[in-house]
């Protein structure tokens, strides 16, 4: 029973508690995870009631709770049919790990705290550095995800215009495509900055010559940074990285690269040739939760030279003095933000015990099942490829849906927990997409999805009519192709 005081109650039921929570996390590694399904606040009302007491419920019972009511209306973003936004699909290595991380009580913002663990996540930062080809100088800091990473990184972008710019000059502006992700935008209203779009080419991709039309109009000494996306969000196009780099230089503007999901193609061979010019950047961000296997929350965030990010972030206050005025690498001097976790260490962990050609291997293997899944669009009538494949986005049209059919369709899917894949929108257009980076994501799995979308009279055991789909083009629901296991049981 609990005790009244913190004393009491410091270690009560550690054994159980242990057990309850490792053994949880190993059946979840261990498991193919259930996919689970949103529920309505009335329902988790309904099925938890009010988890707070003045007693507390003890940890045996509270992690029960959590295992069979909170988790099931969670969905399992490494369920290999969870193919929306963008998945989260973390090794087993770094999973574990990660329990590490949170019960050592590391702060991850300064070497004086946390030397290990910075010294382990630099090594991680080095090797993404040495896929993009930066120099040995280069470094950074692993911080919540691409927005916080690219807004870090403008930020040093705009300090270090304006300290160069000539006087009276204050940088304000940023270029970058439709397709740039919407956290850039999100950074220059947090900034207050004009983001000033750029022309795609022919092939949806920024370019050199487009770049240096629209820095002309408005006049180069305006701009502080310009933002080039190696894999769109929407589409996982790659920019044409050398040519912008050459006019960014030309200008002498900031050449920040977002790769926070596209940037994980680096290691595979097969695709690198398309990021041809992002050794030029002076800022890159990739995020290891996206395709390196690495759960949320964690963006790797390299600088060129780390010292001017250094000037712009550094926070100064008396208390920090005895970190500031060392001269140590401290994390913290290289984001927005003062106190981190060390969120780059169960993915340094995974690539350690992995090795690199296991991460090689696994992100070619997402690839080849997106070109399968594309090959299996072309051969399917009723399917359309849109603008083709970029790395591992898959972006299709079921010829005769309205928006509301693919509403249903992935509705009906979800309800079903047999996929989750959720439209997208082009130009006004609804599309359907998949975003393919889970490993145990398989050929199958693909199929599976596509039949769903097959006319009528093309499927063979069609009983059901679809969730409101159009007459004629219901999914196929076919439970038992779902293999699924069930969640942890206690
Ligand atoms: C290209 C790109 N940049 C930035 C982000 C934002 O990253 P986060 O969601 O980790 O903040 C995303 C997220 O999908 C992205 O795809």
């Amino acid at each position: 029973m609990h005790g009244k005081t913190y004393q009491q109650n410091k270690h009560t039921e550690l054994a159980a508690l242990a057990d309850a929570v490792v053994s949880y996390a190993e059946e979840r590694v261990r498991i193919e995870p259930p996919l689970d399904r949103p529920m309505s606040e009335a329902e988790l009302e309904e099925r938890v009631g009010s988890t707070i007491s003045a007693d507390g419920f003890g940890g045996v019972a509270t992690m029960r709770l959590f295992a069979e009511e909170l988790a099931p209306a969670c969905l399992s973003t490494d369920h290999p049919r969870y193919l929306s936004f963008i998945p989260c699909a973390p090794s087993d290595a770094a999973v574990m790990f990660d329990l590490v991380v949170g019960a050592s009580s590391i702060y991850g913002g300064s070497w004086l705290e946390g030397a290990g663990a910075v010294y382990a996540e630099n090594q991680a930062l080095r090797w993404i550095a040495d896929l993009v080809g930066m120099p040995q100088g280069a470094g950074g800091v692993f911080t919540p995800g691409g927005t916080i990473g690219n807004l870090s990184a403008l930020v040093a972008a705009r300090h270090t215009a304006r300290r160069r710019a000539r006087s009276g000059l204050r940088p304000n502006r940023v270029a970058a495509t439709a397709g740039a992700h919407s956290s850039i935008q999100s950074a220059c209203d947090v900034m207050d900055a004009e983001l000033v779009g750029v022309q795609v080419d022919d092939q949806w991709r920024l370019t050199g010559p487009n770049l240096r039309a629209v820095l002309e109009k408005h006049g180069p000494e305006s701009f502080f940074a310009v933002v080039a996306t190696c894999g769109t969000t929407n589409f996982g196009i790659i920019d044409d990285l050398a040519s912008v780099a050459e006019v960014c230089r030309e200008f002498g503007i900031w050449f920040h690269v977002d790769g926070a999901y596209g940037g994980a193609g680096l290691a595979a061979p097969s695709v690198r040739d398309l990021y041809t010019g992002v050794e030029h950047c002076d800022s890159f961000i990739v995020d290891p939760h996206k395709w390196l296997f690495a759960p949320f929350d964690c963006c790797a965030l390299l600088y060129r030279e780390p010292a001017l990010a250094r000037a712009a972030h550094t926070q100064k206050a008396g208390y920090l003095d005895v970190l500031t005025e060392a001269p140590d690498w401290n994390p913290t001097d290289y984001s927005v933000g003062l106190t981190r976790r060390a969120r780059g260490l169960p993915f340094w962990f995974s690539l350690a015990v992995n090795g690199t050609d296991a991460y090689r291997a696994a992100i070619e293997h997402t690839l080849d099942v997106a070109r399968l899944a594309e090959a299996e669009i072309a051969q399917r009538p009723y399917l359309e490829l849109v603008h083709g494949r970029h790395l591992s986005v898959v972006v299709f049209r079921r010829v005769g849906w309205s928006a509301g059919d693919y509403q249903a369709w992935s509705d009906r899917m979800l309800a079903e927990e047999f996929a989750f894949v959720v439209p997208t929108t082009h130009d006004g257009e609804t599309l359907a997409r998949f975003a393919i980076v889970n490993p145990e994501t398989g050929e199958d799995d693909i199929i599976a999805i596509l039949d769903t979308m097959a006319p009528a009279a093309d499927r063979p055991l069609d009983g059901v009519g679809g969730a409101g789909v159009t007459s004629g083009y219901g999914p196929p629901w076919a439970p038992s192709a779902d293999t699924r296991t069930g969640r942890v049981s206690e």
